[in-house]
C-alpha cells in the first residue's frame, strides 16, 4: 500500500499534488512520501514483532538519501551498509552505531578502521583474507570487531540472475561447506569476537521457499557451530523480500507471511534475529516525475519519449524491470504504447506495447514503485544533469537532493596542463 493517489483528478503524493512538484523543481524528479516508508516500517516491524529483540537493520543501498535514512532513523531503524559513505550517511542521519551491520565483498582497511571507531554492531565477513585483514586493524586500534559469516547457502532465489546472490557460483559469502573451517579461523584471529551467523540470497524474491531453503541450512549450521564450541548469539538473514511491481501479476508473499514462515524456521535458534529490508522499506514509497518531451510515430505503436531516462532509472535497462506508469492527469483514454527515454541506446527504453494513460506531449507521467535502487543508482550518461529528489509529508514537501547542475558536472572535469592554453 502507498500514498499516491488521484485526487480532484490529479495524482498526489499524500496532499501534495506531483505537478506542483514538476512546476516548482522541473523534471524527471524523484518524489517519495513518508508515510508510506512510515507503514513500511511498521508492517515490517508488526510482521516479526513475536522475535526477541529482532534489529531491522535497512539496507542503505536501497536509497541513501539524507532525509530518508532521518526518517527511518526516527522510527528506531538501524542500517545495513556496505561502503564508508554508507556508515557515514547512516550516522549522519542519526542512526545509532550498535544498530549497524557492514556487508559487503570488498570492505578495505580505511573502511573497516572508520567502522571499528564508530563501534558499529557486527561484521559480516566474506572472505578468510578478508578476516585475517579485519583482525590486523582491530588490534591496531585495540577494538574487538564482532564478526558473522556470511554463508553462501547455494540456494536459487529465483529472481532476475542479476540480482541473485545465494548460488554457488555467485560471489558473495564462504560456502556453506567451508564455514566450520571459517568459524575455527575466525575464533583463533585475534581482535575477532565471533558473534553470529549471515545470509543474503537475492533480491525481489516473489516466494518464500528460497529463503525457508537457506534459513534451514542456517540453522543447521548454527547447531553444528554450537557443537564446535562456538558461541553464536546472532543471526542476520539478509533482505530480498518482493514487492508488487506488475499489478497484473499475483503479488508477492507480505511481510506477515515473510515474519510468520521466519518465526517458525528460526523456533529454538535461541539468537537474536537480523533483517536487512531495503525495498520493501521504501520501494512503492517513491516515484520518478517525468515530462513528456513528444510523441513520434513509431511503425507498430507511438514512442512516448519522456525526459527521464535510463540514466535515472536504470532498473528496466539493467533487469528488464516492470514499473507501473501512470497519467498525473489522466484523460481517461487509454493507448498502446512504448515509453523510451532521451538516452542514445536502445536499451533506454522502460516499455514496450504497454497499456497507459493516453497522453501529449507536455504531460505529465510518474513510473511508480522507483523508492528503492532509483535515484541511487541514476548517473550523468550523456551528460544530463543527476536527478533530484523531493520528499513529501502530509501536504509539506521539500527538495532534499538539488539537480546536479550541468555547470557543476562540466566543472568536475580538469584539463592537464599539456592541453591547457592550447590555441590561444
Ligand atoms: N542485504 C544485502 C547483503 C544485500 O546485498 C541487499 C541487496 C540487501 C540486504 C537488500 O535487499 P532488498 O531487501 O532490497 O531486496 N539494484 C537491484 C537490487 C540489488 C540488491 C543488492 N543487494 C534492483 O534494482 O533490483
Amino acid at each position: 500500500m502507498d500514498h499516491f493517489g488521484i485526487v480532484d483528478g490529479v495524482l498526489h503524493a499524500e496532499a501534495v499534488p506531483l505537478d506542483l512538484i514538476a512546476e516548482a523543481v522541473g523534471t524527471p524528479v524523484y518524489v517519495y512520501s513518508t508515510a508510506t516508508m512510515r507503514r513500511h516500517v511498521t508492517v515490517f516491524r508488526d510482521a516479526v514483532s513475536s522475535l526477541a529483540d529482532p534489529l531491522i537493520a535497512f539496507a542503505v543501498k536501497a536509497n541513501p538519501n539524507a532525509a530518508v535514512l532521518a526518517t527511518l532513523a526516527r522510527e528506531g531503524v538501524g542500517a545495513d551498509v556496505v561502503s564508508a559513505g554508507e556508515l557515514m550517511r547512516a550516522r549522519a542521519a542519526g542512526i545509532p552505531a550498535d544498530r549497524i551491520v557492514f556487508s559487503g565483498v570488498a570492505k578495505t582497511a580505511d573502511e573497516m578502521a572508520l567502522a571499528l571507531r564508530e563501534g558499529i554492531y557486527q561484521f559480516n565477513l566474506e572472505s578468510e583474507p578478508e578476516a585475517e585483514t579485519l583482525s590486523l586493524v582491530a588490534q591496531s586500534l585495540g577494538a574487538t570487531a564482532r564478526v558473522a559469516w556470511r554463508v553462501n547457502p547455494d540456494v536459487d532465489a529465483g529472481t532476475h540472475a542479476k540480482i541473485s546472490t545465494g548460488r554457488a557460483e555467485d560471489k558473495f559469502g564462504v560456502p556453506i561447506a567451508r564455514a566450520r573451517d571459517c568459524y575455527a579461523m575466525a575464533a583463533a584471529l585475534p581482535g575477532l569476537a565471533i558473534a553470529g551467523v549471515a545470509v543474503h540470497i537475492g533480491s525481489q524474491l516473489t516466494d518464500l521457499a528460497p529463503f525457508e531453503a537457506a534459513f534451514a541450512k542456517l540453522g543447521g549450521l548454527i547447531a553444528e557451530l554450537r557443537a564446535d564450541g562456538h558461541a553464536i548469539s546472532t543471526a542476520d538473514l539478509g533482505g530480498g523480500l518482493g514487492i508488487p511491481y506488475d499489478p497484473s501479476l499475483q503479488a508477492p508473499p507480505t511481510p506477515s507471511d515473510y515474519g510468520a514462515m521466519v518465526v517458525r524456521v528460526t523456533a529454538g535458534w535461541g539468537v537474536r534475529l537480523i533483517f536487512e529490508p531495503g525495498r520493501m522499506i521504501v520501494g512503492n514509497a517513491g516515484v520518478l516525475l517525468t515530462r513528456v518531451v513528444r510523441v513520434k510515430q513509431g511503425s507498430n505503436a507511438p514512442f512516448v519519449i519522456v525526459d527521464a531516462g535510463m540514466n535515472d532509472l536504470m532498473r528496466p535497462s539493467l533487469y528488464d524491470a516492470w514499473h507501473d506508469i501512470a497519467a498525473v492527469v489522466p484523460r481517461n483514454a487509454r493507448v498502446s504504447a512504448n515509453i523510451v527515454g532521451p538516452v542514445c541506446e536502445s536499451s533506454d527504453t522502460f516499455a514496450m506495447g504497454r497499456d497507459i494513460d493516453s497522453v501529449v506531449e507536455g504531460d505529465l507521467i510518474v513510473f511508480r514503485t522507483a523508492g528503492a535502487y532509483g535515484a541511487t543508482m541514476a548517473n550523468t550518461y550523456n551528460s544530463r544533469a543527476l536527478v533530484p529528489e523531493v520528499l513529501v509529508s502530509e501536504d509539506k514537501w521539500a527538495l532534499v537532493r538539488e539537480r546536479l547542475p550541468l555547470e557543476a558536472l562540466i566543472a568536475a572535469d580538469h584539463l592537464p596542463p599539456w592541453l591547457e592554453k592550447q590555441g590561444q
